[in-house]
């Protein structure tokens, strides 16, 4: 009640403040509530389906519904149009899931019961983008990237970790006996699990009467600042604008100014909506370079579930401006599915209110902007980055001779030919120092599955 209040009286204020009109915008959601990701396969939960439909009916009642001062140009309210949206997720259950109940809401059925099946239900394509696929990179930038994995992996090896580590001890060991006993070992009960055991109780809090019952809402935030920070540490805390801890919101600034810069090509008429879904990881890391975190300290903290951020490109004309200095963008977030967006100042710049130039410039100081470049950032040995290693454009220029490019085609063919049959390869999917290998279609984890990429 109290916060349905607070919507309207928001609303009524946002209404009365501005007279701008909305020409496209781009949306990174996370997944919504999970079961633990300790025990997988992890599945989105009836609560989870509920966040993601709350926030996708809540961005459908900005941008889509006429009644909305914020509805986007040109934007079809009620019928799905694949030359104005776009939606795309990496393919990972929990993901795939979560983008499809978040294109539920937002393009609900059509209610025409007489020829479409369920009631008018509208199909609308969600991109799944593969692991392997070089497209990967945008939304899922630290998947495969050694120099990232380097990183990440000396967090440990740090004087705030140790002090961490030894002063968490007693406090972590304290949930062993009512919590942790059958689940994980005592060994494992420390701050260098503090995401994996924040999650546990975490779920368990919604899940779970014997856990609730036994946490302190006191227990669970410290749980929760204790993750937080191990969190930050291996996607947050950067020294500069391109270390490779933030290589995630590296390629994620890239894949955001190349929505926002195909609305801007078209004037306005496609392109106009492009939903994004992904991991919080890429969102610390995202918030990192865009100073955020000096803006407001929370952003230091983990985004709750189905956490949206947004770029909406306005301008105080209706029509699209000729002139592109009237174009400006504002960043909006909104944590979890309880409280409105807010929007927030990017780049530590004085107003919330970018123009267009203005983010441009700031976007590409925090953007790597091809796979080349990305494949150069992280020394990675993705098979897609086999074509622009240094080696390979030496050895090309040389094998000008026939012979030499028989000899080298040999090779290639040769190793090819004994990768089909072994059948071998490295995931690119683990992190955090562990191999795994896939080998003859089945996958070995070395270190713990929790090791994967952060959900
Ligand atoms: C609930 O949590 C307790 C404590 O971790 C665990 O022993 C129990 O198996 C859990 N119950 C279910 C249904 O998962
Ligand atoms: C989002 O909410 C969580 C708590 O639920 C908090 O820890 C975090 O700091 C919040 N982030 C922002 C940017 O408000």
């Amino acid at each position: 009640m109290l916060r349905s209040i607070a919507v309207l009286l928001l609303a009524a204020e946002l209404a009365a403040a501005h007279a701008d009109t909305v020409k496209g915008a781009v949306i990174f959601s996370r997944h919504g509530d999970r079961t633990w990701k300790g025990a997988p396969p992890t599945t989105l939960t009836a609560v989870g389906q509920q966040q993601l439909y709350n926030s996708s009916t809540y961005w459908r009642s900005r941008w889509l519904d006429s009644v909305s001062g914020y509805q986007i140009v040109n934007l079809s309210e009620d019928v799905y149009n694949s030359a104005q949206f776009s939606a795309a997720t990496p393919d990972q259950p929990l993901l795939v899931t979560s983008g499809q109940v978040f294109l539920q809401g937002l393009y609900p059925p059509l209610n025409e019961t007489s020829e479409h099946p369920l009631s008018g239900y509208q199909y609308v394509p969600l991109a799944t983008i593969p692991s392997d696929s070089p497209a990967s990179i945008w939304l899922k930038g630290d998947d495969g990237c050694p120099a990232y994995d380097d990183l990440a992996d000396r967090w440990n090896s740090t004087a705030e970790f140790k002090a961490l580590e030894a002063s968490t001890k007693d406090f972590y060991l304290s949930f062993y006996d009512n919590i942790f006993a059958g689940v994980l070992p005592k060994s494992k009960l420390s701050y260098s699990n503090a995401y994996n055991i924040f999650d546990y109780v975490n779920v368990g809090m919604v899940h779970n009467k014997t856990i609730s019952n036994s946490i302190s809402q006191e227990e669970l935030f410290q749980l929760r600042t204790l993750a937080d920070s191990a969190e930050w540490a291996k996607a947050g805390a950067i020294s500069s604008a391109n270390d490779p801890l933030a290589v995630s919101g590296l390629t994620f600034s890239s894949k955001v100014l190349q929505q926002l810069q195909a609305i801007v090509d078209s004037k306005g008429t496609k392109n106009l909506l492009n939903v994004n879904i992904g991991s919080y990881d890429t969102m610390l890391s995202f918030f990192a370079l865009a100073g955020l975190p000096s803006v407001n300290a929370n952003f230091y903290g983990l985004p709750d579930y189905a956490s949206t951020l947004a770029f909406e490109l306005y301008s105080h004309t209706d029509a699209f401006p000729g002139d592109l200095s009237e174009l400006k963008v504002r960043f909006l977030f909104r944590n979890g599915t309880d409280a409105p967006a807010e929007s927030f100042r990017l780049f530590d710049s004085s107003t919330a209110a970018l123009s267009w130039a203005d983010f441009k410039a700031g976007m590409e100081k925090i953007s790597l902007k091809s796979v080349e470049e990305w494949c150069a950032f992280c020394s990675s040995t993705e098979d897609y980055c086999l074509p622009y290693k240094q080696e390979t454009r030496a050895v090309t220029k040389e094998v000008a001779g026939v012979i030499g490019a028989v000899v080298t085609l040999g090779v290639l063919i040769v190793a090819a030919v004994v990768a089909a049959v072994a059948g071998v390869r490295i995931s690119r999917r683990t992190k955090l120092g562990s191999v795994a290998v896939i080998a003859g279609g089945k996958q070995f984890d070395e270190a713990s599955s929790y090791a994967g990429s952060k959900l």
